[in-house]
Formats: C-alpha cells, sequence, structure tokens
C-alpha cells in the first residue's frame, strides 16, 4: 500500500505557511505543520494567528500540529528524524524589516540559526527531499535604490532598459544597507544555498516581493497590502513613510505562491534561487494602492505622509520572474491586482463581523 507523500510546513500559521498546506493537500499531500504562534509575541494580539490554526485543524483532515520553537534545535533535529517528509517547505520567520532592530538576537536566532537547525535535521533525517525556502528581496538590501529611476505621476519607473522586466537574481546582494532583517534572511539565504550545493540537497530559495492573501494578519509594520487594505475598511489612518508615496512594490497571492512550490517539488534542481512576485503586471505603489482600494470598498483613504523613508526601504522594486518562468514554463501568475484587492477585502470584512 502507498502512502501519499507527508509535507513538514514550518511557520505553517502564517501568511505563506496556511496556504502551502491548503494548497499541498489539495494535491494529496499529508500535512504536519509547526508554529507556536510567534508572530503574536513579534506584533501583539494583531498579529495573533490562533484563528488559522483553528481553520487548518477544521479543514485539513489528519492535520498534524506541533507547538514547536525552531529555534528549539533538539526538537526540530527530533521531529524531522520521526517525520522524515518528502518535502520540507520553510515559512517560519521573523518578518519584519522594521521590528528586527529592536530585537537583533531573536530576529538573527530566528531566521538565521532556525533555518540551520532545520537544514541540518534534513540533512540528516531525508537528503534527497526538496527543502524551500521562503527568502526575500530584503537580501538585495537597498542595493535597487542605486538603478536610474523615473518618477511618474503616481509611481517610480526604471528608467535602464536592462531592468524593463525588474530585478534579476542576478542583482548582488553584497555591499549595501540591508536592514538587520535583511541580513539575518541573507546569512539564512546563502546557508540553504550551501546545504544544495555542498552536500546535494535539492534546495531552493524564493526572494519574495510583496506576498500577500486575505489569510494575513497584516500589521503596519509586516503585510503591505493587507495593512493597507484593514486600514481603508477601518477608516484608520494610514501612514506613507517618505518617496512620496510612490515607491511601488510588486504584489503576489500566497496562492501563486504555493503553485510555484509544487512546480519546484515535482522537478526540484539544487540550490536555485528565484525573485518570486507578481512582477510587473502586479506592481503598484501605496498612491496606486490608495486608488484602487478607494474603488472597490468606495470608502477615502485616510493618510499622514511622514516625510522619511523606512531606513534601507525599496524605492521600486519588482521582481524579473523570467527565470522562474524558464525553468518552470507551466507556472505564472493568475491572480491580478484587483482580484486580490477584492479578495483581501473581503476577507477584512468577514472576520471583522
Ligand atoms: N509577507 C511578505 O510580504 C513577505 C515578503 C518577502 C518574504 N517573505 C518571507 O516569507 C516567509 C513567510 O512570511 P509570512 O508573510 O507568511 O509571515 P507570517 O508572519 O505570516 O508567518 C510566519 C509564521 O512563522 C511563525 N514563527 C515565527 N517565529 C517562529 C518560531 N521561532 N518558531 C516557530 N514558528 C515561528 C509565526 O508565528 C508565523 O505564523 C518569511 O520567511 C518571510 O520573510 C514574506
Amino acid at each position: 500500500m502507498t502512502t501519499s507523500p507527508l509535507a513538514l510546513v514550518t511557520g505553517s500559521c502564517g501568511l505563506i505557511g496556511s496556504e502551502v498546506c491548503a494548497y499541498f493537500h489539495r494535491f494529496g499531500f499529508r500535512i504536519a505543520g509547526f508554529d507556536n504562534n510567534q508572530r503574536a509575541a513579534f506584533f501583539g494580539p494583531e498579529g495573533d494567528t490562533s484563528w488559522v490554526l483553528a481553520r487548518l485543524r477544521a479543514e485539513i483532515p489528519g492535520y498534524s500540529h506541533h507547538n514547536i520553537d525552531i529555534r528549539d534545535r533538539e526538537a526540530i533535529l527530533h521531529l524531522v528524524a520521526e517525520l522524515k517528509p518528502a518535502a520540507i517547505i520553510h515559512t517560519a520567520a521573523q518578518p519584519s524589516h522594521d521590528r528586527a532592530a529592536s530585537m537583533p538576537f531573536v530576529d538573527f536566532e530566528v531566521n538565521a540559526m532556525g533555518t540551520l537547525n532545520l537544514l541540518e535535521a534534513a540533512r540528516q533525517a531525508c537528503p534527497e527531499s526538496p527543502f524551500i525556502h521562503m527568502s526575500t528581496n530584503k537580501v538585495y538590501g537597498d542595493r535597487p535604490n542605486d538603478l536610474r529611476l523615473r518618477e511618474l505621476d503616481s509611481r517610480w519607473e526604471f528608467d535602464d532598459p536592462a531592468f524593463a522586466e525588474g530585478i534579476p537574481e542576478t542583482l548582488s546582494i553584497d555591499q549595501s544597507k540591508h536592514s538587520l532583517f535583511g541580513a539575518s534572511k541573507a546569512a539564512s539565504d546563502l546557508l540553504v544555498q550551501e546545504y544544495g550545493r555542498y552536500f546535494g540537497i535539492p534546495t531552493c530559495c524564493l526572494r519574495g516581493g510583496c506576498l500577500t492573501g486575505p489569510n494575513h494578519s497584516g500589521v503596519e509594520l509586516h503585510g503591505f497590502l493587507s495593512y493597507l487594505i484593514k486600514c481603508n475598511l477601518e477608516g484608520r489612518e494610514y501612514r506613507i513613510y517618505g518617496y512620496k508615496g510612490k515607491q511601488v512594490r510588486d504584489n503576489i497571492h500566497a496562492e501563486d505562491v504555493a503553485r510555484f512550490m509544487h512546480e519546484f517539488y515535482k522537478a526540484p534542481r539544487v540550490a536555485e534561487v528565484y525573485n518570486l512576485g507578481g512582477g510587473k503586471g502586479n506592481s503598484c505603489s501605496i498612491l496606486d494602492a490608495f486608488r484602487m482600494i478607494e474603488s472597490i470598498t468606495g470608502k477615502k483613504m485616510r493618510s499622514c505622509y511622514v516625510d522619511e523613508n523606512r531606513i534601507g526601504d525599496h524605492i521600486c522594486y519588482y521582481s524579473d520572474l523570467r527565470k522562474m518562468k524558464a525553468h518552470y514554463p507551466l507556472w505564472s501568475v493568475t491572480r491580478g491586482l484587483p482580484h486580490i484587492f477584492s479578495e483581501i477585502a473581503s476577507g477584512w470584512a468577514v472576520r471583522s463581523r
């Protein structure tokens, strides 16, 4: 009798983790997740993800949850040895750029050391299983801000034709300002690549742009669109930090992220790196996002302007998706911005009832 493959998802109650659990379950996987609701410790009650855990338990038959901290090396080694998963999808993290400076040790221990714990556990127990790591575009530090830009009415745009399709994986991650978060994530990104190159494990780093969807417990310091839409619905004031509100982000729905992970699982490669975002087609500035949500909800966005950008914040960033599409031609972005905005707005409306 064959049993279905097991996917181990770290950070299973987060935006990406929970989507991955649901997606891989739909494709016949058994799902084990671990998450200790650390997001509530990072961001307070608004970051609490217990509602997601309740949903995972209700919606995924046989979902097994482990309330483990990724910093607990013995527990991680033991869990992975016991489960020997067919795929490891690593999404647990301290995810905020700005939050990291107030907790440098915790940030590094969770993001870098936690990833090392998991990699070593994988190497010992299941080195053939694909190891998929959620990295971030912050590994490039503020290097994208060195590119020549053009100012348009509501957004910035790359002015160099070499970047017309966005930021490629070849951009240097070295010698730029990262924030402590970007540095701890760069450490984990390099470790994941090294466990691929050095030990031959099928690993990939997905350097995410703005990942989004209705399952985000969005807070001011993390979850760009989710938080912006929540502000609109609740009539809260949204603070714009610098760059005239024209800073550009590329947004990708969490399900399109999960779809890419599944494609990688089916045809894994060793030590790969991909820039995973919504690409040019799903890019917008904060000002553009205001317009879009106003047209959906009919509510005027309340905002104030702080004339200082967040340290190391990108002025214009969208991912060049050509490498991903060349390696995995069946994958593409399926959710455009109007769909994403409407879905997040209705998700918040349901949750606040
Ligand atoms: N959301 C984005 O816009 C974005 C952009 C680029 C990269 N990423 C990366 O994607 C990954 C997932 O991000 P997300 O938006 O789903 O974040 P999230 O905060 O929604 O999810 C992360 C989950 O990990 C859990 N977690 C944190 N520390 C833990 C620990 N010590 N032990 C066990 N569990 C722990 C949290 O409780 C949370 O549920 C992260 O690596 C993040 O850096 C996210």
